[in-house]
């Protein structure tokens, strides 16, 4: 944007397709089939020149902007500009597969920032007792035979466990139908939101009401979770906010928060279920990413096996402790570098008049992997191998090494965003950093995992522009050998 000669109107972005009338429809339509092709192709013809171009969708141009430097201003630009919610809005319709209290006041994302990212460290105990847990019961993988297993599935289920040992406690954690539905809720909301936006907006309330299922989750959740939320409620109003023996959970801290009538059980169930939405789909579909690349690059599992029982020998199972598995981190952040669960990401929509002198649409970033050496190639330890190089160069320099942490899984950087960038990154990631990691720590140490074809990695399922993991792809496991 400091190139004088460049302006941003719709007119000189270039288009990747049609502008036809017709032919743009065409486009649109193919692009719920092609969409990582066609960005591709978009990201490969312009990202050296101006670094924008757009694509066809049914009612609307979608800008595509690539390459750190806009990736940053995107990341940065007040809300007034660019708009994350009325972004996310056009992407996932959550005022209508969710609902507008939801949507119009997101004050659980300030309490996922702050609440539950300090409780990470006292409340590791209990993430790793339920992955435990959750692993023998859910797996259910007792001997040395092997058994396959459908990964997104289990892994959903798993996450859904782990997740609401935090969100809810036991022993609500470990109810079935009460995870059945959180885990439904997730995928009816990421299903329905995309086919909701194939429709015009006039037509989009109509539809909602005949393909969400949003009603029943949300009557469901108030049958399970609500006795809890009410007996909190009234356990404040007789002892007051810090009542004796208070849970140190996400009720808690999103009560600490609540205020007017978000202070009430069907208010804080339907704030539980919206959270359950952003984790488990999201966590799940990283996890099962990196199952499948464990079981496609098997000479992995070792090297993480030692490093995990090093460190655990060392410092025992402990927050802190996850910090030192240099490798396992490596290896999911290099599985999120590769398998960026869309096409696209960081969605805004242009809001103000002025605005980035865009008239109107949604501002995406596009992942490209040319910032590093064999950008398509998955090694798993690039990450543990760059901090390792850092860390010899500036042995002496203590402020220099701080450089390394920003190859690590939390960290966020204009060429890495699976978490986003700038002010709207993903609060959870600290949440979802330390599950994920415990997850891959606690299996790599007590299974054997191999590829269902040796070597094949299941293919991805596209949809626009949301790349999902195989929801049908396997993967061998049986319980440690050595
Ligand atoms: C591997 C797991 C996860 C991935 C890949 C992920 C990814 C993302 C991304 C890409 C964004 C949007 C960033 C942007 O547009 O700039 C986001 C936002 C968000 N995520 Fe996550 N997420 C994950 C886990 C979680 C978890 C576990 C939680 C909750 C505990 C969570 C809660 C949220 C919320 C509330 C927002 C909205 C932020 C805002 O409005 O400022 N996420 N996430």
């Amino acid at each position: 944007m400091d190139d004088p000669s460049f302006s941003y109107t719709v007119d000189t972005i270039p288009i990747v397709g049609s502008s036809g009338l017709l032919s743009s429809y065409r486009d649109a339509l193919g692009f719920l089939a092609n969409a990582p092709t066609l960005i591709q192709q978009g990201y490969d013809e312009h990202h050296g020149h101006q670094g924008v171009f757009r694509v066809a969708r049914l009612f609307r141009w979608e800008y595509v902007v690539c390459g750190p430097k806009l990736v940053k201003e995107v990341g940065a630009a007040p809300d007034h500009v660019l708009s994350f919610h009325a972004g996310v809005q056009e992407v996932f319709q959550l005022r209508h597969v969710i609902g507008a209290a939801i949507s119009d006041n997101p004050y659980h994302q300030h309490t996922i920032r702050t609440s539950l990212t300090r409780n990470l460290h006292t409340c590791f105990p209990e993430v790793r007792d339920e992955i435990i847990c959750a692993f023998n019961d859910v797996l259910q993988v007792q001997s040395s035979d092997w058994k396959t297993l459908p990964v997104l599935p289990t892994m959903m289920a798993v996450v859904a466990r782990v997740s609401n040992r935090i969100f809810v406690g036991l022993p609500l954690c470990r109810n079935k139908t009460y995870l059945q539905n959180n885990v439904q809720f997730a995928i009816d909301v990421f299903r329905s939101g995309q086919r909701i936006a194939l429709f015009p907006a006039f037509l989009r309330p109509l539809v909602a009401r005949l393909i969400t299922s949003k009603n029943k989750s949300f009557a469901t959740a108030v049958k399970l979770l609500g006795p809890t939320i009410e007996e909190r409620l009234l356990k404040e109003r007789e002892m007051g906010p810090d009542w004796p023996g208070k849970s140190n959970d996400l009720i808690s801290w999103l009560l600490d928060t609540a205020e007017g009538e978000e202070r009430t059980v069907p208010a804080l169930v339907l704030r539980v279920l919206a959270i359950n939405f952003a984790a488990i789909h999201t966590s799940s579909m990283a996890f099962t990413h990196a199952l499948f690349d464990l079981a496609t690059h098997p000479e992995y599992l070792r090297p993480m096996r030692e490093e995990v029982e090093l460190v655990v020998k060392k410092e025992g199972w402990s927050k802190a402790a996850l910090n030192n598995m240099v490798k396992v981190d490596s290896f999911l952040r290099e599985s999120q570098r590769l398998n960026n669960g869309a096409a696209s990401v960081m969605h805004r929509k242009v809001v103000a008049k002025e605005g980035f002198s865009f008239s109107d649409g949604t501002i995406l970033a596009y992942l490209q992997a040319a910032n590093f050496d064999h950008p398509t190639k998955f090694d798993g330890f690039r990450f543990a191998q760059e901090r390792a190089n850092h860390m010899a160069q500036h042995e002496r320099d203590p402020l220099a090494s701080q450089d390394i942490f920003k190859r690590q899984m939390i960290s966020t950087a204009v060429d890495h965003l699976p978490f986003g960038t700038g002010k709207h990154a993903c609060p959870g990631r600290f949440f979802a950093a330390t599950e994920l990691k415990a997850m891959m720590a606690h299996l790599v140490v007590n299974y054997d995992i191999r590829a269902e074809v040796e070597g094949v990695r299941p293919l991805d399922a596209v949809f626009g522009t949301r790349i999902t993991p195989n929801p049908a792809g396997k993967v061998y496991f049986r319980k440690r050998m050595d």
